[in-house]
C-alpha cells in the first residue's frame, strides 16, 4: 500500500496555485514537500492513487469545492490563545470602542480570523469586565469550520493559556483552568456571532455590514503580498470612517501601501479609516 504519494515541482506548482486562489495561503518552493506531506494524507484518505487526479477532482468536479473546505482544514494553522497580544486589544476598547459606547452608540468589532475563538473571547471578557459586554456587537468569523466549532463548544486545551503573562485576575470570573482543558463561561461563548467567512469572499464580508474595530492579526503572514493588499483593501472597505484595524505585533501595513493612517496609542499599533 502506497503511504505517500509524491509531488513533482509541476504538481506543486499548480496546487500552491489553487491553494492561494481559493484561501489566501502562500507556499514558497522550500515548502513543497511540506505541503506535499499534507495534500497527500488527504489525497490517499480519500481514496485517490494520484495527485494529479486528485488536483482535476478538486478544480472541476461538482464535489470539488466540498473537498477543497476538507483541504482546507487540513492546511490552516489556527495558533492561537488567550490574551495574546493584549496590551493591543485592552488600548483598542479603550481608546476606540468605550467612547464610542459612552456616546450612546453600539460599535462593532469583527475579530476575522479568529481560528478557535480565543481572540474574540478575550475581547468578550474584557468587554463584560467593563460593562459594555451588550452594548458591542462581536461578530467572530474563521475559514475552519473545525476552529469555529471549537470556539463555540468553549472548551479548550491547557495551551489555551499559554500566554506569556499571566492571566488578569478578574479572568478566573470567566475562565475554568483544569489540568486537561480550558472552559469558558457560556456568557462569553453566547455573546459572540460566530461566522464562516473566506477573507477572499467579498460577498460574504460585505454581508458582515460596516464596523468600528476589525482585528485582523497573524493571518496576513501566510499570503502573498499582492494578496495580503487585496485583503486590506476589502476590508477597509468595512471600515466605518475614524475606525481601525488591528495587525499581529510582527505584522505592518505599511509595506502593502494601506491608505489606512497608522497611530500609536499607549505602545500599541493601530490603523485607522481617516474619517
Ligand atoms: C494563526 S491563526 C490567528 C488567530 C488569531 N487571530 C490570533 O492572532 O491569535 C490564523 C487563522 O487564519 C485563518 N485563515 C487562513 N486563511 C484564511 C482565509 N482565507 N479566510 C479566513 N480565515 C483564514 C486560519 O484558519 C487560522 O485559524
Amino acid at each position: 500500500m502506497v503511504s505517500r504519494l509524491p509531488i513533482s515541482p509541476q504538481l506543486f506548482a499548480i496546487f500552491s496555485a489553487l491553494i492561494a486562489e481559493k484561501v489566501g495561503i502562500h507556499y514558497e518552493a522550500g515548502d513543497r514537500e511540506l505541503l506535499g506531506d499534507k495534500i497527500s494524507t488527504r489525497a490517499l484518505e480519500v481514496g485517490f492513487d494520484s495527485l494529479l487526479d486528485y488536483y482535476y477532482f478538486l478544480r472541476y468536479d461538482p464535489a470539488g469545492a466540498a473537498e477543497m473546505d476538507a483541504l482546507i482544514e487540513a492546511l490552516v494553522v489556527s495558533e492561537t490563545y488567550f490574551f495574546r497580544e493584549f496590551v493591543q486589544i485592552d488600548v483598542a476598547i479603550s481608546e476606540f470602542v468605550a467612547p464610542r459606547v459612552l456616546a450612546g452608540k453600539r460599535p462593532r468589532i469583527w475579530s476575522a480570523a479568529c481560528a478557535s475563538g480565543e481572540e474574540p473571547l478575550t475581547i468578550a471578557m474584557l468587554l463584560a469586565e467593563r460593562g459594555m459586554l451588550d452594548k458591542v456587537e462581536l461578530v467572530a468569523s474563521d475559514v475552519s469550520e473545525r476552529a469555529l466549532a471549537r470556539a463555540r463548544a468553549g472548551v479548550f486545551s491547557p495551551r489555551a493559556l499559554r500566554g506569556n503573562a499571566p492571566p488578569p485576575p478578574y479572568a478566573e470570573k470567566w475562565l475554568r483552568a483544569m489540568p486537561d482543558r480550558v472552559t469558558v463561561s457560556d456568557e462569553l461563548v453566547r455573546a459572540v456571532r460566530w461566522r464562516r467567512v473566506n477573507l477572499l469572499d467579498t460577498q460574504e464580508i460585505a454581508s458582515l455590514g460596516g464596523f468600528d474595530v476589525i482585528v485582523c492579526r497573524n493571518v496576513l503572514i501566510y499570503f502573498h503580498d499582492n494578496t495580503a493588499r487585496w485583503v486590506v483593501n476589502t476590508l477597509s472597505g468595512a471600515l466605518a470612517p475614524g475606525g481601525v484595524f488591528l495587525v499581529g505585533v510582527s505584522e505592518s501595513l505599511l509595506r502593502l501601501g494601506t491608505a489606512l493612517a497608522c497611530e500609536e496609542r499607549s505602545g500599541a499599533f493601530f490603523y485607522r479609516k481617516v474619517a
